[in-house]
C-alpha cells in the first residue's frame, strides 16, 4: 500500500503530465486563439489551473505569500464568460508556464509539509485531491477546445483495443427497492457526491450497453430530427433554432453515409462506437423513439453501484478496486470511447456495461444538492449551479481521468450542449 503523500504525488504529476501534453503540441498562435465561444484560450485553461492551485494549497492550505496576487481577478471563472477571455490582459503562453510551475514548486513544499491531519481542507489530503481533479477536469475541457480546433491532427494515442463480447440481453432489470446513493467515508469525494442517503427506486430497466452509432444513424434515417412528436417543445424549439440534423461533427453524404471528424481526423462513422456529441434534447428524442427514456440519476448510480447479493453501494461497477485498462476506458490513453459491448470485466452485478469510461451519459435528472448537502470549500464548485438549467451527467468518458472518476460522482451542463465528450444510453418503466 503506497502512502497518501505518494498518492497525491502521483495524480498531482499526471495531471501535470496531461495538462503540458495538451498545450505543448499546438503553437503560440493556437495557445491564444478562441477555437469556440464556448470555450476559452487552451492558455485561459493553463494558468486558471495554477491560479486555484495557488489558491488553496499554497496560500490557503501551505499559509504562503501569493506568487502572483494580481491575477486572481483575470483567472475568477465567475468574472468573466468563457466567450469573453481572449480579449483579457492574459499571461501569455511562456508566462502562464512559467507562473504554472513556479506553483507546483511550492506545492510540492506544502505538501511535504503536510499532516494531512487538521484543518478539514489537509485531513486525508483533501485538498490535494481536489485540485488534481481541478487540474484534470481542465484537461478534459482543453480535449473538448482541441476537438473543436480546426487544421490537423496534433494529438495522437493508440487506438482502442477492440475486445468486445457479446452482451447476452440489450437490457436488464434492476429490482424495485432502495440503495445507498452519494458516499459520507471517500475522503476525496467533493462536496455534491455527500453525503450517502437512501433512495427508494421503483423497478426498471436499463440499456446494458451506450447508444451506438449505427442505433442512433437509425434513428435519424426515420426522421427522427422531423419528427415533432419525439421532441419536448422547448427541445423542438431548439432543434429548430440551431439547425440540428445530426450530432456535432457529423457530416452526410445524402445517401446515408456519414462521415466525422475527430481531433483533425475525417473518417467514416464507426457504427459500434457509442455516439457522441449529442445534446440532451437529442439524447430526449431518440430515447422517446425508441420507445424508452433516459435513466434518472438514481437509476443510473443504483445500476453502477447496487451489489444485490449485499445490498451495499460500491464505489465502481467492478467493486472497490481503482479502475485499469481492463476495466474501464479513461485518462485520455485513446482519443475516442471503445465500440459497446467492450470491457466485460467492468460490468456491474447487475450486468450493465460501460458505465464507467467512454462517453460521459446523460440522465433525466436536473442537478441539486442531495439531502444534508453542505458546501465544501466553496459554493461555486457545485452550489451555485443547483436549480439552473442543467442535467446530471454521469460515469466519465474516455477524456475523463480517473481521480476525477468514480460511481458517485456527478458532472452536469446545459441541455443544448454539445462539445463534451457526451452520449446516453436508455432506460424504461415497467
Ligand atoms: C464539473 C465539469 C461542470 O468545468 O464547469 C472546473 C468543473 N469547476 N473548474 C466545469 C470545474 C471549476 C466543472 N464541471
Ligand atoms: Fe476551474
Amino acid at each position: 500500500m503506497t502512502g497518501l503523500r505518494e498518492q497525491l504525488e502521483t495524480v498531482l504529476a499526471r495531471a501535470r503530465r496531461r495538462s503540458d501534453a495538451l498545450t505543448d503540441c499546438v503553437d503560440e498562435r493556437d495557445l491564444v486563439a478562441q477555437h469556440s465561444p464556448l470555450m476559452s484560450p487552451l492558455v485561459w485553461d493553463l494558468a486558471h489551473i495554477g491560479n486555484q492551485e495557488e489558491l488553496w494549497l499554497v496560500r490557503d492550505v501551505g499559509g504562503r505569500d501569493p506568487v502572483r496576487a494580481d491575477i486572481d481577478e483575470l483567472y475568477d471563472a465567475f468574472k468573466h464568460a468563457r466567450s469573453t477571455r481572449p480579449t483579457l490582459p492574459l499571461l501569455g503562453p511562456a508566462e502562464a508556464r512559467r507562473y504554472v510551475a513556479q506553483v507546483r514548486d511550492k506545492s510540492w513544499d506544502v505538501l511535504d509539509a503536510s499532516t494531512f491531519r487538521g484543518s478539514p481542507l489537509e485531513r486525508n489530503g483533501f485538498a490535494f485531491a481536489m485540485i488534481a481533479q481541478h487540474e484534470q477536469q481542465h484537461d478534459e475541457t482543453m480535449l473538448a477546445t482541441h476537438q473543436l480546433r480546426t487544421g490537423p491532427a496534433v494529438l495522437s494515442a493508440p487506438p482502442v483495443p477492440v475486445a468486445v463480447s457479446p452482451v447476452r440481453d440489450r437490457e436488464v432489470v434492476i429490482a424495485a427497492g432502495e440503495f445507498t446513493m452519494g458516499v459520507s467515508d471517500d475522503p476525496w469525494a467533493l462536496d455534491n457526491e455527500r453525503p450517502a442517503h437512501t433512495v427508494f427506486v421503483d423497478a426498471f430497466a436499463i440499456d446494458t450497453v451506450p447508444v451506438s452509432n449505427a442505433d442512433y444513424a437509425e434513428f435519424i434515417d426515420d426522421g427522427g430530427y422531423r419528427r415533432r412528436e419525439l421532441w419536448d417543445e422547448r427541445g423542438w424549439r431548439h432543434r429548430t433554432e440551431a439547425g440540428l440534423e445530426a450530432p456535432q461533427f457529423w457530416t452526410g453524404d445524402g445517401s446515408g453515409n456519414w462521415w466525422r471528424r475527430r481531433f483533425g481526423v475525417l473518417e467514416p462513422v464507426p457504427p459500434d462506437e457509442p455516439v457522441m456529441h449529442v445534446c440532451w434534447f437529442e439524447a430526449q428524442a431518440y430515447a422517446r423513439w425508441a420507445g424508452k427514456r433516459l435513466p434518472t440519476e438514481a437509476e443510473w448510480e443504483k445500476a453502477a453501484r447496487w451489489h444485490p447479493a449485499s445490498g451495499r453501494s460500491r464505489r465502481y461497477p467492478w467493486g472497490e478496486d481503482e479502475p485499469d485498462h481492463t476495466r474501464a476506458n479513461l485518462g485520455q490513453r485513446h482519443l475516442g470511447p471503445a465500440p459497446v459491448g467492450s470491457y466485460p470485466a467492468g460490468t456491474s452485478p447487475s450486468g450493465v456495461r460501460q458505465l464507467i469510461g467512454d462517453v460521459w451519459e446523460w440522465t433525466s435528472s436536473p442537478f441539486s444538492g442531495y439531502p444534508g448537502f453542505r458546501a465544501f470549500p466553496y459554493r461555486e464548485y457545485s452550489e451555485v449551479f443547483f436549480g439552473g438549467d442543467y442535467r446530471v451527467l454521469r460515469g466519465g468518458s474516455f477524456g475523463t481521468d480517473p481521480v476525477a472518476c468514480r460511481g458517485t460522482f456527478r458532472n452536469w451542463d446545459h441541455p443544448v450542449r454539445r462539445q463534451i465528450f457526451a452520449g446516453f444510453r436508455c432506460a424504461r418503466d415497467l
